[in-house]
């Protein structure tokens, strides 16, 4: 007989505790605003995956149900590369190859990413990390919504603290968001560095955008090589 995931976690002491995990407060607006920010909060399980290691990682996803992108999948997609990686990127969610072959960015939109690592000198594995926002496929690929990122965080989150990058790539809005806690638009948060925890953060546009949009690549140019750039102080620090 197997045990449920939440089981399971409680016989591991891991049962999940839950926290809200507070949203960045909005800049006050001149007119008195009574609503507290609660309507932006998330919850997130605290301790399910606080402790987990790789292989416990890899088995909660590969069995989870915290949200209704559990349902529809053929296997949930943990994350592909060098477990010590200084560069982490995160993408969106897996799409149908990345659903039916169990590693992200193997589609189009991958081809593109490849290349653009290749450009800075990068390889898929190799002091690389690729992952997702959400861990499942979203039925016709569509854009995951905010309570589908919220529930799939604590995966990243782990993913995170285990890897410990020394510079965080959000590709796209979706990661951006789910990274940052906030809203964001690609455009305006572009070269800048952001913070998760001590975790340097840059945004940068989705490949499979780019695909679509000639005009933003040479922008996404300009973002791989403010990430270079960065890089190299941070590894020089
Ligand atoms: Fe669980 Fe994430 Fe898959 Fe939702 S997308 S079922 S939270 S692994
Ligand atoms: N797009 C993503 O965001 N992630 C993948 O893994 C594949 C395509």
């Amino acid at each position: 007989m197997s045990l449920s995931r939440e089981q399971t976690l409680r016989e591991m002491g891991l049962a999940p505790q839950w926290r809200l995990r507070a949203a960045p407060v909005e800049p006050a607006s001149s007119v008195a605003v009574v609503v507290e920010p609660v309507a932006v909060v998330s919850l997130v399980p605290e301790s399910a995956t606080g402790l987990l290691n790789w292989d416990q990682l890899a088995a909660a996803v590969s069995s989870c149900h915290q949200c209704v992108l559990g349902e529809q999948r053929n296997q949930a997609v943990l994350g592909v590369g060098d477990r010590n990686a200084d560069w982490l990127f995160v993408g969106e969610g897996p799409g149908a190859e990345e659903d039916a072959r169990g590693e992200p960015f193997v589609g189009q939109a991958g081809k593109l990413l490849d290349s653009m690592l290749a450009a800075i000198g990068l390889k898929r594995g190799k002091d690389v990390y690729i992952a997702n926002a959400v861990k499942c496929r979203p039925p016709n690929n569509r854009t995951p919504e905010p309570e589908e990122s919220a529930a799939c965080w604590p995966y990243l989150e782990r993913q995170i603290e285990l890897i410990e990058p020394k510079l965080i790539v959000a590709l796209g809005r979706p990661a951006a968001q789910a990274l940052l806690n906030a809203e964001v638009k690609i455009g305006a948060a572009r070269g800048q560095i952001h913070r998760y925890r001590e975790f340097p953060v840059i945004v940068t546009y989705h490949p499979a955008y780019l695909l679509r949009s000639l005009l933003d690549k040479s922008k996404a140019w300009e973002d791989l090589c403010f990430m270079r750039r960065t890089m190299r102080e941070l590894q020089n620090d």
